[in-house]
This record gives C-alpha cells, structure tokens and sequence, in this order.
C-alpha cells in the first residue's frame, strides 16, 4: 500500500523503493503515530468531519494497533503509512477519513516532538541521578585531598569532593539546558498541514490540549519545515558527552598505575586476552569514543539542514537516525557512566600522598610573603629561586629549614610552616566556590 499513486502510471524501481523508504527507521514512532493520530481525530470530530461514533470507532482501532505486536515490520513507507495501512485494515473506508487535511509533514514533526519530549524526561532522570551519586561520593569525600592539576601539572591542593562537584555543576547546567529546550520542542504543530493549513476548521489548540503541547505552532511553514528543536537536542546531547568525556579521561587516568587514585569495579572493567594482569577501564574508554559519534550526529543534521529550501524536502527524511542514535547512545553511557562512578573504589591515601610532592604550595607561600609586605610579584620570583633550590635539594618547602628560607627572604619566620600545612591551606581559602576544607560537624 501506498499513500499516493493516482497519478503515476509506471512502477517504482525496487531500488528507489527500498531507498525511499524508512519504516525500518520511523517505526520507533509508532507509539506517537497513533497517539497524535487520535488527538487529530478528535480534532476532526469537532470540526464537523466525521462524527462521534466515527469518532470513537477509529479511537478504538487505534488503540487496537497501539498494542499489537508487530513482529515482521511490514514492507511500506514509513510508519504513517503502516498505521494508516493498518487501520483501514481495521475499520475498512472510515480508516481513510483520518488523513483529511493532515500531512506526513506535519505528522512527522509532531511525531518526534512527542518522542523527543518523552526521552528529553527520561534524560534528564538520568541526569539527576549522576547529579546525586555524585552528591553522595562527594559527601564522603569532603575533606580528602588531592592535588589539583592545570596542564595536566601539579598546580595546587584540592579536595576530591571539589573536583567531583565541578562536574556536578556541569550536569546541573546540562539539566538546565534540556529543560529550556523542552519549552520548544513541546509544541503543537500538528494542523500546518503540507504546508500552508488547512480550509477544515481545526481547532488547534484543542488538539494541543489533548497532546499536553504548551504551544501552537504560528506558521505552517516554519512548522513543518524546520528541525531546529532536534538540533537543539543534538547539540545539548554533545555537551552533556563532551562532559562525561573529559571525566572518563579522569577516570582512565586515575587507575593507571601512574596515578593509582581509583579502582574501577570488576562489574565496569575488562580484561586482555592476551596480558592476563590486565583490567582495562573500558567503560570509561567507551563513553569517550560514543562522544565523537555523538558530536557526528549534530554535525549531520546541521549539514542535512543548510540550504533546504522552505519548506519539507525530503532530505529531511535523514533526521531520525541521529536522533535516534544520540539518544540511545547518551543514556546507555549515563547509565554506565554513574554505575561506574558509584562503584568505583577511591584510594583517598594515595591522592593525599600525591599532593606531598610537586610543590602545590608554592602559590600559598607566596601569599605568606604577600602578607610580610612584599609585593606579589617579587613574592612570586622569591618562591621560584625557592623551589628551584628544593628541587635540587630533592626535599619538599616544608622540610627546608628556617635558615634555608632566609637565604632567600630575610622576612620568613617560623609561622612559615603553618603557612605550608595542606589542611590550613585549604582552610584559609575564602572565596565563594573555592576548594576549601569542611570542619566536621
Ligand atoms: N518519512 C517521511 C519523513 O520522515 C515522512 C514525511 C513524508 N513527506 C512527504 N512529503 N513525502 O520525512
């Protein structure tokens, strides 16, 4: 069955069929096929197009098709020629009513809107609960030091909970993100027709109430030829990957034997076939190799898009498999991704020990000096010529002695050394959002 065919005479080709079609594709929106479907009959039945029992007898095949289990996916179109196909199959000539004044172009929209919408909430689920297992790791590790890095280079003493909490912040933002996006994706613009409405006088917010759509689309244009709030999806789907990226980079650094901050669980390592002592951080190695696909999948659509002309072209067709791609692909590495996390043993001696060698107090000495009236910049290259002799020395600035210091700065006094303890560093931080100690309480 086709959805058009008066006017052709001759056969498609085989080829062109199989090319044209994307039912293997669109069938995942069977569900919102049908769910818009019976709001637009609904919509038709006030408009005076078919009646109540009309009305309620195609509701009712509709639901019909909603539950049936369609195991071989049957060889047409798309997915709105299956459910049409299978509800005139149901209701005989009524099921060829629906279509009066409706468009694939306006049914495919509002199609994925209603999908993305759905899987934009199950996100942002998935996005809570990272937020609150890090929360809950944080928790534990408040007063844990490690070292803080800038060029990947010991640069000064943080605590674990802070650096786990800058991804929260991350996350938080990304959840942010999709919740404004979801304001546009959750519109209504189913009644555009192909393209310019429709003379059946639809009321379309009505049909929108039914849909639980906050809005009505205002151009039936724009509405059935834009995929703007698909991109939007895509691109906040590159963030949130970029940043489990950057963490899973963290992650298979920290278990290397040369940082040996954490110990992945066995139920997220793998091993080697071949080197028997191995345990590989795979999971983390996976998200972070999903990211270019993710960033691939907005670049598509972006390229799909530029320079169609108002308005559907069927170029537009090739939406779906991004979408689809990115968003099974971003929860499955959400899902792995906090399962990892949570399981993970976190070796906190090893990240305090690390913070004892590569002179992560240095800032703070100088700050020491900055307090016996010496202008930071002088303070700064006093520091340098101290921790170039230390470096000689192989000692730490803790373990110079007082008169080591003085040759240095005449101005250094014993309270130095309390200047230099990691915990009283991180205890005198002062600013908002700076890595600072957390008394118990
Ligand atoms: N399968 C099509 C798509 O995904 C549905 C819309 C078809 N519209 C048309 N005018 N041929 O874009």
């Amino acid at each position: 069955m086709k959805l058009w065919g008066g006017r052709f005479k001759g056969q498609l080709s085989k080829d062109m069929e199989s090319f044209n079609n994307s039912i293997n594709i669109d069938i995942r929106l069977l569900p919102y096929d049908i769910e818009a479907s019976i709001a637009y009959a609904a919509g038709l039945m006030k408009a005076g197009v078919i009646s109540q029992e009309e009305f309620n007898l195609m509701k009712k095949a509709l639901e019909k098709i909603k539950n049936m289990e369609i195991k071989d996916i049957p060889d047409v179109e798309d997915v709105h020629t299956l459910v049409e196909k299978l509800l005139v199959e149901e209701i005989g000539d009524l099921g060829k009513k629906l279509h009066t004044g409706r468009s694939r172009n306006d049914q495919v929209a509002t199609d994925e809107r209603l999908y993305l919408r759905k899987e934009i909430e199950e996100i942002i689920e998935l996005l809570e609960n990272l937020i609150d297992t890090l929360n809950m790791l944080a928790k534990v590790n408040k007063n844990t030091i490690m070292p803080g890095y800038t060029h990947l280079q010991r640069a000064q003493p943080v605590t674990f909970s802070h650096h786990l909490l800058a991804y929260q912040e991350m996350f938080k933002r990304d959840t942010s993100r999709l919740k404004d996006l979801k304001k546009r994706v959750n519109v209504l613009v189913l009644g555009s027709g192909a393209l310019a409405g429709t003379t059946y006088n639809i009321d379309r917010k009505y049909i929108a109430s039914l849909l639980g759509f906050n809005d009505v689309s205002l151009n039936s244009m724009d509405a059935v030829s834009d995929r703007d709030f698909i991109i939007e999806f895509l691109s906040a789907a590159s963030l949130i990957m970029m940043h489990l990226s950057r963490f899973s980079e963290e992650i298979v650094l920290w278990t290397t034997q040369e940082f040996n901050f954490i110990e992945l669980s066995d139920e997220y390592s793998t091993g080697s076939s071949i080197m028997p002592q191995k345990k590989n951080p795979d999971a983390a190695e996976l998200i972070r190799g999903k990211t270019g696909r993710i960033y691939g999948n907005l670049m598509s659509l972006l390229t799909v898009m530029k320079s169609l002309p108002l308005t559907y072209n069927k170029d537009m067709q090739e939406d779906k498999e991004p979408l689809f791609d990115s968003i099974d692909t971003l929860k499955i590495c959400l899902k792995v991704f906090t399962g990892m996390i949570k399981s993970m043993h976190i070796k906190k001696e090893k990240m305090e020990s690390a913070v004892k060698y590569g002179y992560l107090n240095a800032t703070d000495l100088a700050d020491y000096l900055v307090k016996k009236e010496i202008p930071f910049r002088s303070a700064h290259e006093i520091v340098g010529n101290i921790v170039s002799y230390a470096i000689e020395k192989n000692t730490t600035l803790e373990d110079l002695e007082i008169d080591e210091f003085r040759i240095f700065c005449n101005k250094i006094d014993e309270d130095v050394y309390e200047y230099l303890n990691i915990k009283n560093i991180l205890k005198s931080r002062k600013t908002i959002g700076a890595a600072k100690w957390e008394d118990e309480k």
